[in-house]
Formats: C-alpha cells, structure tokens, sequence
C-alpha cells in the first residue's frame, strides 16, 4: 500500500502510538486542537528546522538570521495592516449558536445542527488579544504575532546599520505565531497556535524583485522534493489577480497532496514596497538602503517565502508513511523519511544477549551518540527490533554479530530501512559512513 491510500486517523494514530504527536493536555481530556510533539516528534520537527535553516542561512551568503520577539508594539500591527484587514468571514448559526468561516461553509445548512438560518456575517479579526501587565486597558492591549515577517521588516535598519549585507539579501526567522483561527482542525495542518518558517528578501527593484521571484519558487520546490516529497504530490498554485492579499503583487501557494486534499504548505509572495513603506510612515523612521555606488536611498521591493513548520512536518509524514507486505500475510508499517529528517538515525542491536556482542553493541551506541541520535535495542527477535524502527523511520539497524566482533578487524551488519537489504561494515568505519549517508 502506498501512502495514496493513507488516511489521516492512520497518521494521528502512528503519530500518538509511537510519541510523535499527542493531543494536547491529554489527561484533562485534551484541549480542541491543540497538540504536542512527543519525543520522536520534536527530532523530526527539529530536523525539518534545521534543514530549512541551513539551505537558507548558513549555505547563503545573502540571508542573516533573526529571532525576533513575539510579543510586538501594537503600532506595528497597525502599520501592517493586521489590526484592520486581518480578518475572516465570521457567521453565526441563528439556532444552534454555533460559528463558522462562511467561505469555507460547503452549504447553507448547518454543519452543526442542519438548519438554514443565519445571523449576518461580519469579519473576525484572528489576531490574538491579550494584556501586558496587570492593568486590562486599552493602553495595556498587545498582540500575540499572527506572523514572524513583521519582525524582519521592523529590523530592516537594524539589520541596515549593523552587518555589511549589501541588496540583494534576506533576513529569516523561524518562530511561533498564532492565529484565533475559526475552524482549526486536521490535526495539526490549522491550528491557533503554529510555527513559521519565513524569509523576506530585499531586492533593488521591481525588476530585480520579479527576477528573484522566479528564483524563489524553484528554490522552495528543489528544498522539498530533496528532503524526499514526492514530485506528484508537491503542486506550485499561481494566485489570480483578485485573490491576490492586500499586500502582494503575485502569489503562488506550495501545495501538497495531503489526505484531505490539495492544501497550502507555504506561500511565496512578491510584497513590493508595501511593508517598507508602511512601517516608514508610522514610526517616522528611514528605511531606505543607501547605494554606495549611486548614490541613491532605495526602498527595496520583498520577495518572501512563508511556510509552516507544523503543515512541512505533517506533509514529510504523510508522505513518508508506506504499509508494505513483506512477505506473504507480512505487513510492515515504514516512515521511509528522509536520512536528514529521521528522529533516529541508527538503531544498534546485540544480536542475542551475550558477550562479546553486549559490550560491542554499547561501545558503539556510546560512541555514535555523541554525534547523532541513537537507539540500542536488545529486546525481541531481530525481526521485531527492525519493524520497531521501521515505524519510527530509522534509516539503519546496526547488528553485532558473532563472526564480525571475534573478525579482525571487527564488523557489523547494516540493514537499510527501504530495501531492507544488509552490507557489512568495518566499526571503525561506521561514524564516517553514517555521516556520509545522513549528509
Ligand atoms: N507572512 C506571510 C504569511 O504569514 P500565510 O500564508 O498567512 O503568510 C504562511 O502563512 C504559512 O504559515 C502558511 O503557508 C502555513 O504553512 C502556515 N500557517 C498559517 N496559518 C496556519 C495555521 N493556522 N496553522 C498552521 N500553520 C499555519
């Protein structure tokens, strides 16, 4: 069976029965879409992080990184826009008093209860609203970020006055926001509160913005089909002029083929001037790049790719999962991750529970553990052990046998997750092997 055919309660179930995602505060009963990345969740999650900071910042010369506050000056949501278009249709159910995104509505009856009748619509603002401090008033009002590209934006002089970047470059981010969304819901695709992975790139012109734009795209689809998503699942959706948001000049969303259809993982947007421009307005200050060899102040055009970190996990998951018949009536569940995205890197095993195999098996799990993550697993058949990782996406099972720990020099076996087929290996080699094979 493909991953075609996968359905989302076989993912959630995988998900919570090998601790990648629980459902949030599970002994009170949960809390409506919220969850937890267990402990093979938070790797993967790190993993998909991790690679998106090194294809962005540390393989480029033009991109520096930020970690930016989430909590902003109201202002800064006033100039951006936020406080006054960030809204969703909101309608409510005259009946049963139930709320809806009306554009997401399939019908004009109640999801809820069946009937058709309506309060008139009117638009929700998502931003979350809260106090700082201990006085609850207006002058205390702040906002959790509903995104982390304000926070580039609001650091463009900073950034400006501080490196020695030069146009074209970008400033990235990957962070926390939050979105007092309607209707979350697919497990951890919508959620209110969720991780961004952005970049804004500050480019000359309008020229040189359209250019880079085009880049751009084929820059975020390589970064995905790399990492392993298959190409007839990855699909690039150009925004028509009128869908356009109120802030770009072209759109396109990166869609992927979840099991609740074609959705969005990550749009790349050309801004223009819009944010630069606005932010110069409200706080009064220059956010002009200085051209040493013209001579000329530019306000620079953004191209930005905005994707989520939580949608990027899901989509490496999905399309990781595969049921496999092994043999006749022999099914296997395997994530057939990507090497860089696998929360385990390598499991070791002590064929039987004997020495020399015992003590083998644990000086190379003490040695491999201090560079990557491991596993040793002495429990059950061999058979068990490697379906056991198999679910969890571990790449390679290390097995120490009698004939390579008594051989000189001493070897292991090594079984691929994927063609399940077996090489031996010298230990001394094993740390430049595995570190070649993860990249
Ligand atoms: N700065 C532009 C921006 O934030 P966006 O399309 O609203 O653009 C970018 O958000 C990405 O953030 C989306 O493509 C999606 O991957 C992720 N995202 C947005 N809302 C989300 C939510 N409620 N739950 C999970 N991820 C979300």
């Amino acid at each position: 069976m493909t991953n075609e055919k996968v359905t989302m309660d076989e993912i959630v179930n995988l998900a919570k029965r090998r601790g990648f995602v629980y459902p949030g505060s599970d002994i009170y009963g949960g809390s409506a879409n919220t969850w937890d990345y267990g402990p093979y969740g938070v790797l993967l999650k790190n993993n998909v992080k991790a690679a998106w900071w090194q294809d962005m910042v540390m393989k480029r010369m033009d991109i520096v990184g930020l970690d930016a506050a989430i909590l902003m000056n109201p202002k800064v949501w006033e100039a951006s826009g936020h406080l006054g278009n960030f809204t969703d249709p909101l309608v409510e159910c005259k009946n049963c008093k139930s709320r809806f995104r009306q554009d997401k509505l399939e019908s004009d009856i109640c999801p809820s209860c069946g009937k058709n009748e309506w309060e008139e619509p009117r638009n929700f603002n998502l931003m979350f609203k809260t106090f700082a401090g201990p006085v609850e008033d207006t002058a205390s009002t702040i906002y959790l970020r509903p995104e982390t590209a304000q926070g580039m934006f609001v650091n463009f002089k900073n950034i400006l006055d501080t490196t020695r970047v030069k146009l074209p470059f970008g400033i990235a981010q990957i962070g926390k926001s939050f979105r007092n969304e309607i209707t979350p819901g697919n497990f951890t695709f919508r959620t209110r509160e969720f991780e961004q992975f952005e970049m804004e790139y500050f480019c000359k012109s309008a020229d040189e913005a359209k250019l880079k734009y085009d880049e751009w795209l084929k820059a975020r689809r390589d970064w995905y089909l790399g990492l392993g998503i298959r190409k007839e699942n990855l699909n690039f959706r150009v925004h028509e002029q009128d869908e356009l948001a109120h802030y770009a000049v072209a759109a396109c969303d990166v869609e992927y083929n979840f099991p609740f259809g074609w959705s969005e993982l990550e749009g790349i947007a050309n801004r223009g001037t819009y944010d630069l421009e606005a932010h110069e307005k409200a706080s009064g200050q220059e956010l002009r790049y200085f051209d040493d060899e013209t001579k000329e102040k530019i306000l620079p055009h953004v191209i930005e790719p905005a994707g989520g970190v939580d949608r990027a996990t899901l989509a490496f998951l999905v399309d990781a999962y595969a049921q496999e018949e092994v043999s006749e009536g022999d099914v296997r569940t395997v994530l057939k991750f990507h090497p860089k995205l696998a929360p385990i890197k390598a499991a070791i095993f002590p064929l039987v529970k004997k020495e020399p195999l015992l003590g083998l098996a644990k000086d190379i799990t003490d040695k491999l553990k201090q560079k990557f993550f491991v596993e040793y697993d002495e429990s059950g058949t061999v058979g068990k052990r490697y379906r056991r990782q198999d679910e969890i996406g571990t790449p390679f099972c290390i097995t120490v046998d009698f004939d390579g720990a008594e051989s000189t020099p001493q070897t292991v076996t090594i079984r691929h997750r994927d063609s399940m087929e077996q090489e031996r290996i010298e230990v001394e080699k094993l740390e430049e092997w595995l570190e070649d094979k993860i990249g």
